[in-house]
């Protein structure tokens, strides 16, 4: 089905993106759209084109064909930095936080990356929606990997982003920690009325989220639906297969 580019409800659209690496072709027609505060996970084995996916929305890589429009606004062409500016937010998979400042600290900092005129929520807010109101005088960097995985989500919160990509969130994270990022994620998106697109390996995540789920195979989206019925699919069984250990 066609849907125009500012079909109301409508957020992202990525629109038939291929990308080659001389030879490689890491993406190949990739097609899907992502409503206004809807929550997704992308899954797929090791070098599908996850993260390459990720990078050709933010303006690091430049698709070769296709384009993605964000709001209805083509993004193509756009550098990181302006497309971060229309309010995309994304976290790699090394948490990069301020460690010689106090998690509050580091919240306000984030505060200062915001788009201008962006309507900002209260650090005391954030906070609350990463969990760690406890710990909010303390150095992040004595904060557990966990911990620092959350305040460097919060730093996207803090900036009111209108989409979150983020990369492997749980990356090192303990069982305990990857249920309670279920949660977190939940939580903002539901807040804060950002879309979330999380990249994930853990299959505990992606089960306990219970969102939809893309599953990409060589450069491919091979399914789109509820986890519940993608689950069962042969693609699905092989990114399982294809996953970390
Ligand atoms: N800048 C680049 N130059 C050359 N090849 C690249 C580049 N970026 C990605 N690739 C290749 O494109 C393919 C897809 O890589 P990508 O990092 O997107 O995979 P991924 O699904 O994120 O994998 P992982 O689950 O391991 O993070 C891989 O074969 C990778 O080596
Ligand atoms: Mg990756």
């Amino acid at each position: 089905m066609k849907h125009d580019a500012r079909a109301p409800g409508l957020l992202l659209r990525v629109e038939r993106v291929s990308r080659d690496f001389g030879g490689l072709r890491a993406l190949d027609g990739v097609d899907f759209e992502v409503a206004a505060g809807e929550v997704l996970c992308i899954i797929g084995p090791n070098g599908c084109g996850k993260t390459t996916l990720f990078n050709l929305i933010t303006g690091q890589v430049r698709p070769g064909g296709g384009r993605v429009c964000f709001d209805g606004r083509e993004l193509s062409g756009l550098g990181p930095d302006r497309v971060a500016r229309l309010g995309v937010a994304r976290k790699f998979q090394v948490p990069s936080v301020f460690e010689d400042l106090t998690v509050r600290e580091n919240l306000g900092v984030a505060r200062f990356a915001a788009p201008a005129g962006a309507a900002l929520p209260e650090p005391e807010a954030v906070l609350s929606d990463i969990g760690l109101g406890d710990v909010a005088g303390e150095l992040a960097g004595a904060l557990s990997h966990g911990r620092k995985q959350w305040l460097e989500v919060g730093m996207l919160l803090a900036q009111a982003p209108r989409l979150v990509l983020l990369d492997e969130p749980t990356a090192g994270m303990t069982g305990a920690e990857t249920m309670a990022t279920v949660e977190l994620v939940r939580r903002a998106s539901r807040r804060r009325g950002m879309a979330c697109v999380v990249v994930e390996h853990d299959m505990r995540f992606v089960e306990a989220l219970d969102a939809r789920v893309l599953v990409m195979l060589a450069g491919r989206l091979v399914a789109d639906g509820r986890f519940a019925e993608v689950r069962r699919l042969p693609a699905v069984r092989e990114a399982y297969l294809g996953r970390r250990a």
